[in-house]
Parts: structure tokens; sequence; C-alpha cells
């Protein structure tokens, strides 16, 4: 069967979905993104991506194409198309296509929507999480807005590249003080001696991750203490606990910083429930059963 993806009001097979050379995503990475979970041909957390999609259009001024209804109801054309019911969405909109120049198009241009939709190995990533992972630092390298999910991911897909070179999980990235950033595609997160868990706080130096908003929720209810300020490496190095959140990773234990181990080399005891807590999570919004994740 072939995969069908939604252009600008088409539903086409991926060999025949194209976007014009034209077009400003493709020039200028004029354009944002999000990407949804499935479970159970359920789309996880809608709302709050909805919602971040349109504040990354409003902070760019791009127009909104579609109201919330109609954006729910093409995604789950896709993933009904593609017979999909575990897996990702993916949606992209950008300024759409005018002859190249940097400035906005004079003229009023219909922004250009492209959804795909595939299956994902949430099993292999819930047996990941039994291990936890190795991951490294890289240099952050990216513009100074990325609380925008924007498609301009150069910085990401370096950082990216180089955990895929060095055979591990994910690289956290650093800003010019030591501290980190966020992962390249997920956020980043410590537990202290005193059991406190850390991330950086939300600002333009991190993508506002609804996987970190979710946790933040589940590990308040679980009494745990929660500190939001920047880490530096070497503080992550000498941490109880170290773990990384995101769409597809969900909450993933991080075991190893740079060739380092943190705590004895297992997942800790608090990222370990984190995770399971937030796989309870998961199958209660989108009525999966727990024990078949
Ligand atoms: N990545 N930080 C960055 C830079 C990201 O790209 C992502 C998401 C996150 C986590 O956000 P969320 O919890 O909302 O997925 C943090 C997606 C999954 C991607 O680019 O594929």
């Amino acid at each position: 069967m072939s995969r069908i993806a939604y252009v600008n009001g088409q539903y086409l097979p991926h060999t025949a979905a194209a976007v014009h050379i034209e077009d400003r995503g493709y020039q200028f990475s004029d354009g944002i993104y999000e990407v949804c979970s499935v479970f159970g041909g359920r789309i996880f957390d809608f709302e709050p991506h909805a919602a971040r999609l349109e504040r990354s259009l409003s902070e760019l001024a791009i127009a909104v194409p579609f109201s919330r209804p109609v954006l729910k109801m093409i995604m789950e054309e896709v993933l009904r198309q593609n017979r999909i019911k575990t897996g990702i969405v993916y949606i992209q909109i950008t300024r759409g296509v005018a002859p190249r120049d940097h400035a906005f198009p004079s003229t009023v241009v219909p922004p250009s929507v492209i959804m795909t939709a595939r299956r994902f190995d949430f099993a292999a990533i819930a047996g990941k999480q039994k291990t936890g992972v190795p991951i490294i630092t890289a240099e952050d390298l990216r513009w100074k807005r990325r609380d925008i999910k924007s498609v301009s991911l150069l910085g990401n897909v370096l950082a990216k590249q180089a955990a895929r070179e060095a055979g591990v999980y994910e690289a956290w990235m650093v800003d010019e003080d030591g501290f980190v950033t966020e992962g390249s595609s997920t956020n980043a997160w410590i537990v202290d001696k005193e059991d406190r868990l850390i991330s950086r706080a939300l600002s333009r130096d991190i993508l506002p991750g609804i996987t970190r908003a979710d946790t933040r929720t589940l590990a308040s209810e679980l009494r745990m203490e929660m500190a939001e300020r920047p880490f530096t490496v070497e503080e992550a190095k000498a941490a109880k606990e170290a773990f990384l959140t995101s769409t597809t990773s969900l909450v993933m234990p991080v075991v190893e910083i740079d060739g380092a181990k943190i705590g004895d080399g297992r997942p800790g005891a608090l990222s370990a429930k984190l995770a399971e807590r937030y796989w309870r999570f998961v199958c209660r919004q989108t009525g999966m059963n727990f024990g078949r994740r």
C-alpha cells in the first residue's frame, strides 16, 4: 500500500506529493511544523500541539490556515488513509510560494500545508526505557528563537548527526556559558542529590515541549519537587539521574553523558517512575491498554 500525504487540499501518494521549488519553506525554512503521536488510532495531546502550532504561526506572522476541528479532521483522514493506529502525524505549514525575496511576499499568498503519517515503533521505545540511553553533548549552534517550532533545524540536524556518529541516542546542546539548552529533538532533565527535578525554564532558548509540560504535571501529582533553571554539563554528569522527554521518546532515562555514567549506569528511580506514569497517562487519554503498550 503506498503512503498517502495531504498536500494543499489533496490526498496524494508520496510519489506524487510535492511542493513548488519556490516554496518559502524550501528556500528560507520559512515555516513551522508539529509532530503528534497516535495511539490506538487516537491523536495524543491534540489540543496542546494545535495551540503550539498556532503560536508558532503567529510568531512568524503566517496565517493560521484551519480551525482546530478542520486541522484535526485532516490529520485523522491522513491516518485513516494510511491505516495507522500507532504512529506519528507530521504537519508542516510554510508561508507559501512566491518569487524568491527575503522579505515576506507583498501579495497575499496562501500558506502551504502538508501532512504525512507513519507507523512508529513505540514498543521499541518502551524497551529502551528499561535500559536507558547514552547521550553526548554538542555546541548549540541554533538561532535565538528556539521557542518557535520552525523547520529551520540545521543546528538540530548537525547535533543529531553527531549523536548518530557517536553511536548514542541523542545530543544535548550546550550554550556559550556551558549550560544545557535541550536535546536536538528532546527536552533535557536531571535529578539532583535532593531528588529535585531540574529542567531549564521556558524562554526563547528552548522549545516548550508538550511532553515536558505533561511530565511537569505528572511530577507534581507524584509530589516530586521541581526547579526550573539552567544546569551545566558538569552538573548533569554528576547528577543522580538524567532523562529526556519528547513526543517520540516519551520519558527516556539517560544513563551516560559523554561517556560518563549517570548514577549506577541504570535508569534512576524517579526517571523510571515518571516513564511509567507517562505511559499510564497516554493510555488513559487514548484508551490504549497499558499492558499492551
Ligand atoms: N521534536 N526540543 C526540540 C528541539 C524538539 O524538536 C522537540 C520535539 C522537543 C520535545 O517537544 P515535544 O515534547 O512537544 O515533542 C524539544 C519532535 C518530536 C521532532 O522534531 O520530531
